[in-house]
C-alpha cells in the first residue's frame, strides 16, 4: 500500500498552481495580478498548507521520526525548515499585496514558486521513497486511518473540488 500516492497528487495541483502563478508574475497587465492574487494566497493557505502540509507535519512526518525508520539521513527539519520559509514568503506575497506593492509581490510570488518546486521534488524523489521503504505495514495502515481523519474533517471532497474549479478560472485570467 502507498502512503505518499495521495500527496504526490495534491503535489501535482500544487505544481499547476505555481507554474499558473509565475505565469501571471510574467502577465503585462498588473492589475489583473493585483486583481487575482488573492486567489493564490487563498490556495496555498487552504489547500498547499492547511491541507497538505497538515498531512506531513501532523501524520507523515511524525511517523517517519520514529527511531529505525529513517536509517541513513534524517530530512525532516530541512523540510519543515522549508514549510517554515513557504510560510514566511506567503506573508510577504499578503503585505504586499496590502500595500498595492507590485514588485514585492512578484518578487515573494516568484520565491515561494521556486521553493516549493525544489521542495516538492525532494519530497516526491528522495523522502517518500524513503517513506515507502522504512514503514512497516501496520504503521502504514496506521497513517492511512490518520489521513483519512484528516481529509474528512477538512472536507477533502469539497476543497479539492473548489481548487479544481479556481484553478480553471485563474488559467482563464492568465491565459
Ligand atoms: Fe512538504
Ligand atoms: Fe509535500
Amino acid at each position: 500500500m502507498s502512503v505518499t500516492e495521495t500527496l504526490m497528487n495534491e503535489h501535482q495541483l500544487i505544481l499547476n498552481y505555481i507554474a499558473l502563478m509565475e505565469r501571471a508574475t510574467n502577465h503585462p497587465d498588473t492589475a489583473i495580478l493585483l486583481a487575482n492574487s488573492h486567489h493564490f494566497i487563498d490556495f496555498i493557505h487552504q489547500f498547499a498548507d492547511n491541507f497538505h502540509h497538515a498531512k506531513e507535519e501532523d501524520s507523515l512526518f511524525r511517523y517517519l521520526g520514529v527511531a529505525g525508520v529513517l536509517t541513513h539521513c534524517n530530512p525532516i527539519p530541512q523540510m519543515l525548515n522549508e514549510h517554515s520559509q513557504a510560510r514566511n514568503f506567503v506573508q510577504t506575497m499578503e503585505d504586499a499585496l496590502l500595500k498595492n506593492d507590485v514588485t514585492g509581490l512578484v518578487t515573494a510570488m516568484q520565491q515561494y514558486a521556486r521553493l516549493l518546486k525544489e521542495h516538492i521534488f525532494k519530497e516526491d524523489n528522495i523522502l517518500y521513497p524513503m517513506a515507502e521503504r522504512g514503514l512497516s505495514d501496520s504503521a502504514k495502515t496506521a497513517l492511512l486511518n490518520e489521513y483519512a481523519d484528516t481529509e474528512q474533517r477538512l472536507n477533502s471532497a469539497e476543497i479539492w473540488q473548489r481548487y479544481q474549479h479556481l484553478y480553471t478560472e485563474l488559467a482563464d485570467s492568465f491565459s
